[in-house]
């Protein structure tokens, strides 16, 4: 049975740099306040009029596809993690085979829905593929726009300086050597949490889960009795209310990523054979610099072997894992035959880890 092996990887993020400084000028917030919470010194965002999800896609997969050195036409797969699409439909998987130019191919293209865990589930996804021997070479994308969704005013703040946009991509090949491979990813979720960290409007819900469940701060009016037809999905209250944003629970979510992160890193270690003595680098997902250094005192590993750029980019979501590793390489902090570890943890709630040895 084969196994999988990175054999191209790159990044793209925007040329538009948002410091914290520049937040302040749209809502009630300090450079000082977001440093301290979150480590996050700046992030990107898209150039509103020329650059989407896809698009920032498309970039960090042309490197990608570039750093294997395989033509773009022998992909046989697309396998695409975002929670930010171009379109509610159809899916950014599409669209990136279209803007890529290879829609002649007529490969399938998957949308992954994990949030801040859809690249390791992209990972895993693509994984199983090339161990079946069903497809061959797969690129797996993970990609953000969260600019032009976030509410800028002091009422959203908790959620919208810790955001960014960014992409980063693999190109993903079958090997039979063990030495350069993915050697164990592991997913997991728990939909209690769902509504903890959200984006629930516009949807298909009509109000079901929040009086079943009793959630408070959600509502919106529906008279579903008198409205048989339309207005469900979305309606003018939604946008009254300005219910049409993410919506999260900062201090449940940190709870629970500083207790599953460093258990799903040690069972992904595990399944692979391993111990946190033989990791060299770890990945953890940036969604703030004080979940990680907590993870990593708890874990007893060192400033040098633990990545983060969560102060340049912000949190990117699907995103930011590839993103990270994608520098790491550039930066030579991953070499052949390093063990890394990637871990995520975030809406869902889902987490993911996958550990791998470093082929490039
Ligand atoms: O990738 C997705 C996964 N997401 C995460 O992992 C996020 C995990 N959670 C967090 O990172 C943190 O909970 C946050 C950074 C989001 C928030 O930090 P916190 O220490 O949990 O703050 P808090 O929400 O408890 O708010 C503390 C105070 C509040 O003011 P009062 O009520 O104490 O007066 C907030 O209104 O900080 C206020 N606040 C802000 N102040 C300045 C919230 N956001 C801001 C802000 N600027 N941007």
């Amino acid at each position: 049975m084969p196994y999988t092996t990175i054999t191209g990887i790159g990044h793209y993020v925007p040329k538009n740099v948002v410091t914290n400084q520049d937040l302040t000028a749209v809502m009630e917030t300090s450079d000082a306040w977001i440093r301290e919470r979150t480590g996050i010194e700046e992030r990107r965002y898209i150039d509103r009029t020329k650059e989407t999800t896809t698009s920032l896609a498309v970039e960090a997969s042309l490197r990608a596809i570039a750093d294997a050195g395989i033509d773009k036409e022998e992909i046989d797969f697309i396998v695409f993690a975002t929670l930010s699409p171009d379109y509610y439909f159809p899916g950014s998987g599409v669209l990136l085979q279209r803007e890529l130019g290879i829609s002649g191919t007529e490969i399938a293209a998957l949308d992954i829905r994990a949030q801040c865990s859809g690249f390791i589930y992209g990972l895993s996804t693509a994984d199983q593929f090339i161990k079946s021997g069903m497809y061959k070479k797969i690129l797996l994308v993970g990609a953000e726009v969260h600019s032009v969704g976030l509410d800028f005013t002091t009422r959203g703040r908790n959620v919208s300086v810790i955001f960014g946009d960014g992409a980063g991509a693999v190109i993903l090949e079958a090997t039979e050597d063990k030495d350069q491979a993915v050697l164990s990813t592991v997913m997991h979720s728990d939909g209690t949490y769902a509504e903890k960290l959200s984006y629930m409007y516009p949807g298909a819900h009509g109000g079901y889960f929040i009086e079943k469940y009793g959630l408070e701060g959600f509502d919106v009016e529906y008279d579903l009795e008198n409205n048989q037809y339309g207005g469900v999905f979305w309606n003018q209250d939604m946008l009254d209310q300005a219910r049409v944003y993410p919506h999260m629970e900062g201090q449940a979510v940190f709870k629970m990523a500083v207790r599953k992160f460093p258990e799903v890193i040690m069972e992904a270690l595990t399944k692979a054979g391993l111990g946190i003595e033989d990791l060299n680098l770890l990945i953890p997902h940036q969604a703030n610099l004080r979940i990680n250094q907590f993870v990593a005192n708890t874990m007893g590993l060192c400033d040098h072997q633990v990545y983060n750029n969560i102060m340049r980019y912000g949190n990117t979501t699907a995103a930011s894992i590839p993103l990270a590793l994608s520098e790491a390489r550039d930066e030579g902090k991953v070499k052949k035959g390093d063990v890394v570890t990637l871990a995520a943890f975030g809406a869902g709630f889902t987490w993911a880890a996958a550990v791998l040895r470093w082929g490039k």
